[in-house]
């Protein structure tokens, strides 16, 4: 059993009553709960819209159907993400290429530049552990060459890039409430925000099996709809996700500042205020620290293992390639106990392992 694990899903008194109130009410899918969800988190990420969805690959699945992007087009992503980056991508017969990664795990903007061809349509930067991509020099390329911009914010709720919220920087950005989310629901849940309502009110129709009024059906849809039980769950957590996070930046203060100099911790881009879904290091003994670890009762994580491009669903159609920081980089990260109940005795007994096991 561990003492510590690698995450925690935020619970309280006000989401359990809330769920019942759910349960009582009768009403379970869309409902005023989902659409008062949408209305909040456009109202906090400072877009028009939000459309909720059961998770960030439908509702990212959704937005590209809606965007009605000629078959075979590329779109530029990193490889070091969770494997849905890519899926909706592959869904829809686009072609992902894939990006090489900067100092702080996030899309390579030098390599992003270099990958472009004739064929590429969109970029889909993935702020990943919580922190903005390098988006000025993302958009800058953007502009220039005329491709679009969906931001992965599945890992980044309520981080900031030059001040604005992540997911209100490019034309649409996907959100996941997985449980071990900065916000979560419990079970399953994500969704869209944008600042184009007809693209808004596609993938709202989509989502519910093409319905875009009670009687008629306009087009094939899908079933990908929120219900009204995690959205109670959710709109508790929103009412508290900046105090969240902001637990969660002192945590990462606090192991940066014992491990600095021991292993190699976190870089934050100046223009970005970070919200630590993942505090990583890199170290070259990672998989025996990490059974160290497990052993003193401490869980961690690697995210990822295995990049997208390696992976066989993917070499098996579309090939090999080679993305040599991203490779080297997978074999060194390591994701320490983070999530705002976490304490400080327990960071620095964490610390305190590592820096046993460095002989530090
Ligand atoms: C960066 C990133 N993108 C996409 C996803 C997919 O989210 P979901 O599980 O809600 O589909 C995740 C979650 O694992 C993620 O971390």
């Amino acid at each position: 059993m561990e003492k510590i694990p690698l995450s925690k899903a935020y619970d309280s008194e006000e989401i359990r009553n809330g769920v019942l109130k759910v349960i009582d009410s009768g009403n379970f899918i869309l409902g005023p709960e989902s659409k008062s969800f949408e209305k909040e988190l456009a109202g906090y990420l400072g877009v028009k819209r939000f459309v909720l969805s059961n998770s960030w690959t439908s509702a990212v699945h959704l937005l590209l159907k809606a965007m009605n992007i000629e078959e075979g087009k590329e779109i530029l992503l990193p490889s070091l993400t969770a494997f849905p980056s890519v899926e909706p991508i592959c869904h829809v017969g686009l072609k992902p290429v894939f990006v090489d990664i900067d100092e702080t795990y996030c899309m390579d903007p030098e390599d992003l530049k270099k990958k472009i061809t004739p064929k590429s349509a969109g970029i889909l930067p993935v702020h990943l552990y919580g922190q903005a991509a390098d988006m000025e020099s993302i958009m800058a390329i953007a502009r220039e060459k005329g491709l679009f911009i969906i931001e992965d914010c599945a890992q980044a709720i309520g981080a900031r890039y030059k001040g604005k919220r992540t997911g209100s920087l490019t034309v649409a950005s996907g959100f996941s409430f997985y449980p071990s989310k900065n916000l979560t629901v419990y079970g399953d849940g994500g969704g869209i925000a944008t600042n184009d309502d007809s693209l808004a009110d596609e993938v709202a129709a989509l989502r519910n099996h093409g319905r875009k009024s009670k009687f008629f059906n306009d087009e094939i849809g899908f079933n990908m709809r929120f219900n009204e039980i995690q959205a109670v769950v959710g709109r508790c957590q929103l009412r508290v996700i900046d105090e969240l996070n902001e637990k969660r930046r002192k945590h990462a203060e606090r192991y940066s500042s014992l491990l600095k100099g021991v292993v190699k911790v976190p870089e934050i881009r100046k223009s970005s205020e970070h919200v630590f879904h993942m505090y990583v290091i890199e170290v070259s003994e990672r998989d025996k620290l990490r059974d160290f670890l497990k052993q003193k009762g401490i869980g961690t994580g690697i995210h990822y293992p295995v990049p997208v491009h390696k992976q066989p669903a993917v070499i098996n159609l579309f090939g090999e390639v080679s993305l040599p920081k991203t490779e080297k980089a997978v074999n060194r990260i390591l994701s320490l106990p983070m999530f705002p109940a976490l304490t400080e005795k327990e960071i620095d007994f964490v610390a305190g392992c590592i820096k046993e096991f460095l002989g530090r």
